[in-house]
């Protein structure tokens, strides 16, 4: 099977690269590595698999190498991934996130080839912030319905504030859908091959920071709450969802799951901060930022028959590893 892979050194793209080479399946890369870390990827997947191909491609060029590769399956990750620089760069978060997916989605469909995409939480906007909420001692709780349980797929994406990034991976979003492919609306993602920075990552951000002995800023009171997802855990359901596409199932085509670590594995800055024995400074909120955050995962385990394996001290004491191994690269 020939899979490609757009954003494939990326932290999500070179962890499921690595999976599907280790399958021994031919994988074509499309990544400008335009982040950092991703030539280190590059480097590390080279090491390995000497054979694999990344073509230096802009987003723009990834319809054309599709058209030459014929791939069996598509995994469009390649974005503009930063809600603070959708914000300083509107014109080029679109292009790049709304655009660019429209044209990797619509070449796709007229070829015939499934393809799978990696959206955001923050399709659900400032929504989100208009559910009720209690506060507790070191963390915000979403109070009623939502409660313990989290956001379902089914909630608005209507509305406002959802930043420009929320904005251009909600037309990805729905431009994925209408084509036939399928949806992913990924919260905190963490894991190995993650070079987190300030705009991004911040779990893997706050653990190499710390490593340096650098300060490190919660914008806001570090009471908001995240899911978090462990990269491997990801990838099984991204497997899951390839496998599906490819055998024609009914119950996928056009569908949008959640994906995240589900209440189970939420996790407050402050008690991150505890777990990791940071003592942060504090900033301002950062605009349309979620206080509470969490997904509800139960249709991919219904569907797919996928939940989240990896809880919280477990994934943080693989990527602590994996960035202790690779200090040299921060
Ligand atoms: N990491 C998370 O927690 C998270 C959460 C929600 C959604 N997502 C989405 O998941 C996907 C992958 O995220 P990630 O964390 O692996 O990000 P990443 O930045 O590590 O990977 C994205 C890759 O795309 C490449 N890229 C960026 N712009 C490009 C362009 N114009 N043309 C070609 N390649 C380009 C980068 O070099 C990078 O290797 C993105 O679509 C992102 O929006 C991530």
């Amino acid at each position: 099977m020939k899979v490609l892979i757009t954003g494939g050194l990326g932290f999500l793209g070179s962890n499921i690269t690595r999976k599907f080479l280790e399958r021994g399946e031919n994988v074509i890369l499309c990544d400008n590595l335009s982040r950092r870390g991703s030539e280190v990827n590059l480097e590390n997947l080279k090491k390995e698999f000497s054979t694999v191909t990344n073509y230096e491609a802009e987003i723009n060029d990834v319809p054309s190498v599709i058209v030459r590769e014929k791939p069996d399956l598509i995994y469009h990750f390649a974005a503009q991934v930063a809600v603070t620089k959708s914000v300083i760069s509107p014109v080029s978060d679109f292009k790049i996130n709304a655009e660019g997916t429209f044209h990797v989605a619509r070449t796709a469909y007229d070829l015939g080839i499934p393809l799978i995409y990696s959206s955001t939480n923050k399709v659900f906007g400032d929504n989100v912030n208009d559910v009720p909420i209690k506060e507790l001692e070191t963390r915000y709780d979403f109070d009623g319905e939502f409660g313990q349980k989290g956001i379902h797929e089914g909630f608005s994406v209507d509305a406002k504030n959802h930043t420009p990034y929320g904005c251009s991976k909600l037309v990805g979003d729905i431009y994925v859908r209408e084509f036939g492919g399928v949806v992913n609306r990924c919260s905190c993602m963490y894991g190995k091959n993650q070079f987190g920075i300030i705009d991004q990552g911040w779990v893997s951000y706050f653990i190499i920071q710390k490593m340096l002995g650098k300060d490190i800023t919660i914008f806001g009171d570090g009471k908001q709450v995240r899911d978090l997802v462990y990269s491997d855990d990801v990838i099984e359901l991204l497997m899951l969802e390839g496998k599906a596409l490819l055998d024609g199932d009914p119950d996928i085509k056009g569908e949008v799951f959640n994906v995240g670590g589900g209440f189970n594995n939420t996790v407050s800055l402050l008690e991150l901060c505890k777990k990791l024995g940071i003592t942060p400074k504090f900033g301002d909120w950062r605009p349309s930022d979620q206080k509470v955050f969490y997904c509800d995962v139960a249709k991919a385990k219904r569907v797919l028959g996928w939940e989240p394996k990896i809880g919280v001290d477990e994934g943080i004491s693989r990527l602590h590893k994996w960035v202790e191994e690779h200090k040299d690269h921060f």
